[in-house]
């Protein structure tokens, strides 16, 4: 199995702004994969991400990491729209669609990278995919698929109480089932692993409901569009992968 964050995509044109380039160039040749990530807090989206970044090579993009890297910075640097959508983020809330969607718009040459892209926590509202649908025509591409994850709640909330992120390369690790080799230090970059502010009881509580709120109206809209997979993300990282490469013709690898 791969370890967290060993994918090379460092994801800085996205994280920091439409003005910051990528310090790798993305390989050109390979099929390209542009896929969408959904499912409920906790259900391993971001883990499975990082997995097919390694097996794919397409970058990792997700809103979730860019309002926490501009919560990071000094908040009278923030934008109006900004400090809105980092108070939504801490209290659980769901930012509004305006705001997230200007976030994509202008990083949209993300979108149509040779490399593909894996996105994580967008769209979250069919009012999102429908702005997605509309970026991605006017980028020239397509969705190859929208991966749907579902894992029964209980086992939720316990992914999310137990998780750990690195600081500085955003790998996730659980302390249970996904624990770095020395506590609290990143396995990649020796960074520091912290719990996210959004993983208290109160906040999850929260975004369980934002997200019953908002999800069956973004499946159907992948449905409509034959797009969406359902994929039980019970059991371990690997077992969800191998239905996940399954689900899209992936080779598996013994
Ligand atoms: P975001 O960062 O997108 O959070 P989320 O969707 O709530 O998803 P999570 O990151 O919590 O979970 P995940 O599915 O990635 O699980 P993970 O792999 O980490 O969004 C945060 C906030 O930003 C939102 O609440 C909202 O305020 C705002 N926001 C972002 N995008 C927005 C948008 N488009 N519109 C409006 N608002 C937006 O796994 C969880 C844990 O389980 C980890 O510890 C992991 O190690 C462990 N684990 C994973 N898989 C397994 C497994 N198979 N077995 C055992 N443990 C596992």
């Amino acid at each position: 199995m791969s370890t967290p964050g060993s994918y090379s995509n460092d994801r800085a044109a996205w994280l920091k702004g439409p003005g910051h380039r990528c310090s790798e160039a993305p390989a050109r040749g390979k099929r390209v994969w542009r896929l969408v990530l959904l499912g409920p807090p906790g259900v391993g989206k971001g883990t499975q991400a990082q997995l097919l970044c390694d097996e794919l090579g397409s970058c990792h993009l997700s809103t979730g990491d860019v309002f926490r890297a501009a919560r990071s910075m000094e908040m009278d640097k923030a934008s109006p729209a900004m400090v809105t959508a980092i108070e939504c983020m801490v209290g659980g809330k769901l930012v509004p669609d305006l705001t997230v969607v200007n976030l994509v718009k202008e990083r949209a040459k993300c979108l149509r990278c040779v490399g593909g892209f894996l996105l994580d926590g967008f769209p979250r509202t069919a009012a999102q995919a429908g702005s997605l649908e509309e970026i991605l025509q006017s980028q020239g591409v397509t969705l190859n698929a929208a991966l749907y994850f579902e894992l029964p709640l209980e086992q939720l909330r316990t992914r999310l109480s137990g998780r750990r992120t690195c600081g500085r390369c955003k790998a996730v690790y659980h302390v249970a089932n996904r624990a770095s080799a020395v506590a609290g230090v990143c396995d990649t970059c020796g960074g520091d692993l912290v719990q996210r502010e959004d993983d208290r009881e109160e906040a999850i509580e929260k975004r369980m409901v934002a997200y019953n709120l908002t999800m069956e109206p973004l499946l159907t809209f992948y449905a409509e569009r034959k797009l969406l997979m359902r994929i039980s993300a019970a059991g371990s990282p690997d077992q969800v992968f191998t239905r996940v490469k399954v689900a899209l013709g992936l080779p598996i690898h013994e």
